[in-house]
């Protein structure tokens, strides 16, 4: 971990989720895999970054000090700056909460789920580069989809959907601070990403590649995934 943190970069990492398709007692991000908490790798990838950051951990109201404690842990020497915040109902009211506390020096912001456990260090600083070196644009890891994709009506096929001008999209995703704070003071729906509440003020957001490890844990599939990735060493 650095001791120094990059003054102009926030990064918020939202942990709030209850995970209830991954159907555990515990929230997902404190769920364990490997020996660690998800929380805990997915802060490996982030004090793993060359771009040196402050961190802000958005938790369940329940596992502050939990959090903490993690936080801390992995942090090392740059544990001051890193912020502990409770997160809401929604991941939105979660990423909220989270920009309520970035600091004022802050010019750029990424933010970053917490079940995304093995997004490598490369992925946030190849997010961090492009919008600490753009314009107003939002930055958005993405992957192209592999699989075909079909439209349907219940059970029935509807329409064959061209998948060429299709991507998949990944955390983190970086904002220009001054942006997205008037994107969420502006934000009258829930959206999916913070890409799509970001667009919806009608701001421009472009892609950078994506990482296959920057997967999110959602289902006990994935976290059997992660578990056996981390086993193999890969
Ligand atoms: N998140 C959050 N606050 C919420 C909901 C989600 O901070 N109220 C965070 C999760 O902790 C996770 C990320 O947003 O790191 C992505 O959300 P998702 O994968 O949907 O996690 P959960 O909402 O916890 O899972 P589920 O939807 O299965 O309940
Ligand atoms: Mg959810």
């Amino acid at each position: 971990a650095r001791a120094m943190s990059d003054a102009r970069l926030a990064i918020i990492v939202v942990a709030a989720g209850s995970g209830t398709r991954l159907g555990q007692q515990l929230p997902k991000a404190f769920v364990e895999l490997h020996g660690r908490t998800i929380l805990e790798h997915a802060l490996h990838g982030v004090f793993g970054a060359t771009h040196a950051a402050h961190v802000i951990i958005v938790a369940p109201a329940s596992l502050l000090a939990q959090a903490r404690t993690i936080g801390s842990r992995v942090a090392g020497a740059a544990s001051e700056h890193v912020t502990v915040v409770a997160g809401g109902d929604t991941r939105q009211a979660s990423v909220a909460a989270g920009l309520a506390v970035v600091p004022a020096t802050v010019e750029a912001v990424l933010v970053h789920d917490a079940a995304r456990a093995l997004a490598p260090s490369a992925l946030i600083d190849r997010v961090a580069s492009a919008v600490l070196g753009g314009g107003s644009q939002g930055v958005i890891p993405a992957l192209p989809v592999v699989d075909t994709v079909k439209r349907v009506e219940g059970a029935r096929v509807v329409a064959s959907v061209d998948r060429s001008d299709l991507v998949h999209v990944q955390t983190p995703q970086g904002f220009p601070r001054d942006e997205l704070l008037a994107a969420y003071a502006s934000a009258d729906a829930e959206h999916t990403d913070d890409a799509a509440l970001y667009a919806a003020s009608g701001r421009e957001v472009v892609t950078v590649p994506g990482e296959p490890r920057a997967f999110k844990i959602t289902t006990p599939w994935d976290l059997n995934r992660a578990d056996r990735m981390l086993d193999a060493g890969v």
